[in-house]
């Protein structure tokens, strides 16, 4: 047999695999766990991974580039760029904007950043990274993004930059935060690693600011295990990125390519002799942060099932927030941002100050029923040891993100659960409750 039937052989062997292995289960309340997230997938995702497996290309390779066209194409975006993780895009989306080839526009030392005080700390932890300040606005309750109110009076004469997250998937108020960039020359950054398919005013977050970041952790929108994008319109941020995440390198030429810019023993740069090999000429304090060929694949098939997954996390949310509805004396339901139509990550939930449980009661009552929960990433991030001393500025007193951290949890709203799942989830909100 030739190597081609081979690997076709194979790849046929694995459906079969993937069918035998990961059965469709049913669902015992109580005994079968209801997740708050998890990987949703198929056969054919396992057969792109052993597929990008049998080239043992290891590195960035074709299923890489054919992802960052489709998921570049899919936001209506120019450019894609595969990273390790979230973490990592908002680490280089924000390190681009440091860049001495910006200018003026640079971000220095000192500069500050607006961010969200209630979220998840890789949002914020690039803007430390990076010798910048935070200044913490307070969220809001029931849509868990930055209070607009506090907003209004967030900016200083430092402010350069907006760095938020769409919360669970709920779109942060694009109209003030956009409206506030242009008014103050701000650079503006979505997270979107909750938030993939969400829409303001019918059109995709993640196409207002400069830059958006992605993440395919397992609990995401789509998986690819460890993964994640940073999303551009403008050609010289992505060559930013790109030179971050490669090394620092000012040479933008495709793993195992040489030569692209067909000068590459031409360059005369900083203080390095004419001629020296473009290659190993870094024009940036770089990382590598690039993911490899497997990953890319997996998401390649991901990707073709992503829109089915935005609605029926849409359907797991609608049909959870109806069964809540009757327990919203105890329960502040979480609520759509204006103008939004939301791509939930979760379903968020706050406890009222007279409800007749505190939060953590609550949420072990659920646990000891094989329903989990999250609490909202980080609660206040400032109550967290690892930003007990950081060097930033705050806007107000925070109360709400205090609320949060004492009294708001999530479930899920992810595609493998069913509507028997979501019953026993608001069965057994109603019992721990003791409104049954
Ligand atoms: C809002 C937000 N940003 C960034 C990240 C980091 O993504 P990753 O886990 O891929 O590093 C997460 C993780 O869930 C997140 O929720």
């Amino acid at each position: 047999m030739s190597a081609d039937e081979l690997r076709a052989r194979i790849l046929a062997l694995v459906a079969e695999y993937a069918t035998e292995q990961w059965p469709a289960k049913g669902f015992l309340p109580g005994v079968t766990p209801v997740p708050v997230s998890g990987k949703v997938f198929d056969g054919t995702d396992v057969q792109h991974l052993v597929d990008a497996s049998l080239d043992f290309w290891l590195t960035t390779g074709r299923f890489a580039r054919e992802f960052e066209a489709s998921f570049a194409a899919w936001w209506g975006l120019k450019h894609c760029l595969l990273v390790n993780s979230g973490s990592s895009a908002n680490l280089l989306a924000l390190t681009a904007l440091t860049s001495p080839s910006l200018g003026e526009r640079r971000l220095r030392s000192g500069d500050e950043v607006l961010t969200c005080a209630a979220g998840f700390p890789t949002t914020v932890a690039p803007i430390l990274q990076n010798g910048l300040v935070p200044v913490f606005v307070d969220a809001h309750i029931p849509t868990y993004n930055a209070d607009p109110a506090a907003l209004e009076h967030a900016i200083g004469p430092r402010t350069r930059a907006i760095l938020f997250a769409h919360t669970l998937g709920n779109p942060f108020d694009l109209d003030q935060v956009m409206a506030l960039a242009e008014k103050h020359h701000l650079w503006v950054i979505e997270d979107c690693c909750d938030a993939v398919g969400a829409e303001y005013r019918g059109r995709k977050v993640g196409t207002f600011g400069d830059l958006a970041t992605v993440s395919f952790y397992p609990a995401h929108h789509i998986t690819m295990g460890e993964g994640g994008a940073v999303l551009t319109d403008d050609a010289k941020l992505k060559k930013l990125v790109e030179s971050f995440r490669d090394w620092g390198r000012d040479c933008w030429c495709e793993p195992g390519v040489d030569n692209t810019c067909h000068k590459r023993f031409d360059w005369k740069l900083g203080d390095l002799p004419q001629g020296y090999d473009h290659k190993y000429t870094y024009s940036h304090l770089g990382y590598n942060l690039k993911l490899t060929d497997m990953q890319a694949a997996v998401g390649v098939s991901q990707l073709k099932k992503l829109d089915g997954f935005i609605l029926k996390r849409r359907a797991n949310f609608d049909s959870l927030r109806a069964r809540l509805t009757p327990l919203a004396s105890a329960l502040i339901l979480p609520e759509a941002t204006p103008h939004a139509n939301p791509s939930w990550f979760g379903f968020p939930i706050t406890l009222r100050e007279d409800a007749p449980v505190d939060r953590n009661t609550l949420i072990r009552h659920l646990d000891a029923r094989k329903i989990g929960t999250r609490l909202l990433f980080g609660g206040n991030l400032l109550r967290q040891p690892a930003f007990k001393d950081i060097p930033c500025r705050v806007v107000g007193d925070l109360a709400t993100s205090d609320q949060i951290m004492n009294g708001t949890f999530w479930v899920g709203t992810y595609p493998g659960l069913t509507d028997a799942m979501l019953d026993f989830i608001a069965a057994s909100l109603a019992e721990g409750l003791g409104m049954a």
